[in-house]
């Protein structure tokens, strides 16, 4: 099957600093670097390195078209992200410290002018039992999810940059939500229902090194994180997700998408950036050789 992924792309510029600064502090960086980014590239190049098919659906400026050649080269189906020429190509700030944590600043520009039409257009191709993935970073998530729903696809959201309000309007229209605890809880208070109360068949809430939670129809399941020292945990949980969904489209249970998805976040905080450095299942393997029973299988 196909996993048809509304998604941003982002030019992430990654700044090195001792510390996350302070409201007026001004902080000189230790480096910078520059990757392919946003939560929904990221998403797309880790289902893809996960041996998905994955058509991107989303939109850059004329100065992005490097980011589009970027997503081709991983293994990405680009025919479906626009190339608009009144729009700049989003862009991501990231400040990333010593222990790995990050504060992000984006600028949103071409991932919320996707034309509408395009997006239309590029569900027009999808069968039933795709999966339409989407994160909240793109305008037109609504009616991607109803026209995803009304073709008999399956819907997933990853719930970040969270937002309570264009969460709960997604929550009747789709069937895996992903988020990760501190998200849960403002859902919790914006709707006062639990992940098990939100109507939505699977929902997936990750616990940084505590691992996931999956509720689902048979209750409430955890699986633990694999320990890895962390260097920076950017782009982790898209890979997270990437993962999942392409362990479900290929029609792994839930338990074995997870493991597998548990497994690529946890190599992904070792490394130094984002869409370029996401693993691939090789490296899941190698990463299993050395260390034995990680992950779950
Ligand atoms: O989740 C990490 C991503 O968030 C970065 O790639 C950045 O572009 C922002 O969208």
């Amino acid at each position: 099957m196909t996993i048809w992924n509304l998604g941003s792309i982002n030019a992430d510029f990654v700044y090195r600093v001792p510390r996350i600064p302070a409201p007026g502090e001004t902080l000189a960086s230790t480096g910078r670097q520059t990757f392919l980014g946003g939560k929904g590239a990221n998403m797309s190049v880790a289902a893809a390195r996960a041996a998905a098919r994955v058509v991107h659906v989303g939109a850059v400026g004329e100065d992005g078209r490097w980011a589009v050649e970027r997503l081709l080269e991983y293994g990405v189906d680009i025919r479906h992200v626009a190339i608009l020429q009144d729009q700049a190509t989003a862009q991501a700030i990231i400040a990333v410290d010593d222990a790995g944590e990050n504060s992000i600043i984006l600028y949103p520009a071409a991932n919320r002018a996707i034309p509408e039409d395009r997006i239309g257009a590029a569900l027009a191709e999808a069968a039933t039992g795709d999966w339409l993935l989407m994160q909240n970073e793109t305008n037109g998530q609504e009616a991607a999810a109803r026209m995803a729903r009304d073709m008999g696809l399956r819907v997933a959201y990853a719930a970040a940059p969270f937002d309570a309000k264009a969460t709960a309007r997604l929550l009747p229209l789709i069937d895996l939500l992903v988020l990760n605890e501190v998200e849960a809880a403002q859902l919790r208070e914006a709707t006062g229902k639990g992940p098990a109360d939100l109507g939505v068949t699977d929902v997936l809430v990750t616990l940084g090194p505590d691992g996931v939670e999956w509720i689902g129809a048979e209750g409430t399941r955890r699986f633990p994180a694999v320990p890895v020292e962390a260097v920076d945990t950017t782009g982790a949980g898209d890979t997270f997700t990437g993962y999942v969904l392409a362990g479900l489209d290929r029609g792994m249970p839930m338990a074995q998408a997870v493991g597998q998805a548990t497994l690529a976040a946890a190599i992904m905080v070792t490394r130094h950036g984002t869409a370029d450095v996401i693993p691939d299942l090789a490296d899941l393997q190698s990463f299993r050789g050395a260390d034995g029973q990680a992950g779950v299988s």
